[in-house]
């Protein structure tokens, strides 16, 4: 291997700039050539390439969003998409490929290494957390602290005010967000799509809460819960059932993807990278790298693909303890 690409797609994270840097650095420590990748796939369809070396990543590992910009490419979902990328590969002599980004990103890089058995390394980047064969993916650790400290300062207008607020953050299909920051923030209570509390016991905690002296309260709704209201519905639900509270909603939304990496971020990204690369001249591929008992790990890219990032059932009890 002597030029390797890379290229982060899917939605973006804190710490894709600092994973980047991290690849191109790499790869001028092998004295290996990189170039970076526009737009993810759809730029590797249209041939939107450039040279990286080590001067051309400075000043990025605190940035956040991803400086070789991203997209959710539906022409590389195509065979004939996929061939173009595969030519202009070959025409800039391009041997393997990092991809940073989340399950769709894998998925199209397992499919392009199956079709044309092309080298392929996978660093996981989503801020959901919701990769197997990472304990954390790279801007998890930054949206928690980002939704943390937005919420500490809604608790202090629902405290002046006796207020319950909803506040709803990011998880398509993921509840991590929701649950660690959940706990990090002191909700009263946490809806996630692994656990269907059921409206009956929103209810019924919501109750306990102001039967216990609190005056104000945080429910955490994750966006992908289950509990069949969104969180505008659950305000009107909520005053509709129990009249005494006073329900405002705050969806939190896209600033949770934006932001400076935190330091966690910036040494998981460091450390992905390196390993990301060296796996691929060590002649390993269709991998991600990823985390796992604190030791970067390689996981086949199926494996992630297709496995379930579980969220710690003790935390839901934890939760529950806290609120009391
Ligand atoms: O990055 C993951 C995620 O934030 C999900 O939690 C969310 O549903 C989705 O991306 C929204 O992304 P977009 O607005 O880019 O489609």
């Amino acid at each position: 291997i002597k030029k390797i690409g890379v290229l982060t797609s899917g939605g973006d994270a804190p710490g894709m700039n600092a994973a980047i840097r991290s690849v191109v650095r790499t790869c001028a420590y092998h004295n290996i050539e990189c170039i970076g990748i526009y737009r993810g796939y759809q730029g590797m369809i249209e041939g939107d390439f450039k040279e990286m070396g080590p001067r051309s990543v400075n000043n990025i590992v605190n940035k956040g969003g991803t400086i070789l910009k991203s997209a959710r490419s539906k022409e590389f979902m195509t065979a004939e998409g996929r061939q173009k990328a595969h030519q202009h590969l070959i025409n800039s002599n391009v041997d393997a490929l990092v991809v940073i980004g989340g399950d769709g990103t894998f998925t199209g890089a397992e499919i392009f290494n199956n079709e044309f058995d092309y080298p392929v390394m996978g660093i996981p980047g989503t801020i959901d957390n919701d990769i197997f064969g990472t304990s954390h993916t790279l801007g998890y650790d930054t949206a928690l602290n980002t939704v943390v400290e937005v919420i500490d300062k809604i608790r202090d207008t629902a405290s002046s005010h006796n207020r319950l607020f909803f506040v709803e953050v990011m998880g398509r299909d993921a509840g991590h967000i929701a649950l660690n920051a959940g706990i990090g923030a002191g909700a009263e209570e946490i809806l996630i799509p692994e656990d269907n509390l059921g409206l009956e016991r929103l209810l019924e905690s919501l109750q306990k809460s102001k039967a216990s002296g609190k005056s104000s309260s945080i429910v955490v709704v994750s966006e992908g819960d289950k509990i069949g209201k969104n969180v505008f519905e659950l305000k009107d639900y909520v005053e509709e059932n129990l009249p005494e509270y006073d329900v405002r909603v705050s969806v939190l939304g896209h600033m949770q993807r934006g932001g400076s990496p935190s330091c966690f971020d910036r040494v998981l990204a460091s450390r992905l990278g390196v390993k990301a690369v060296e796996s691929l001249l060590e002649g390993k591929s269709n991998f991600m790298v990823g985390l796992l008992s604190d030791k970067v790990a390689l996981t086949p890219l199926e494996q992630a693909i297709k496995g379930k990032s579980e969220i710690d059932k003790e935390l839901l009890r934890v939760s529950d303890i806290m609120s009391t």
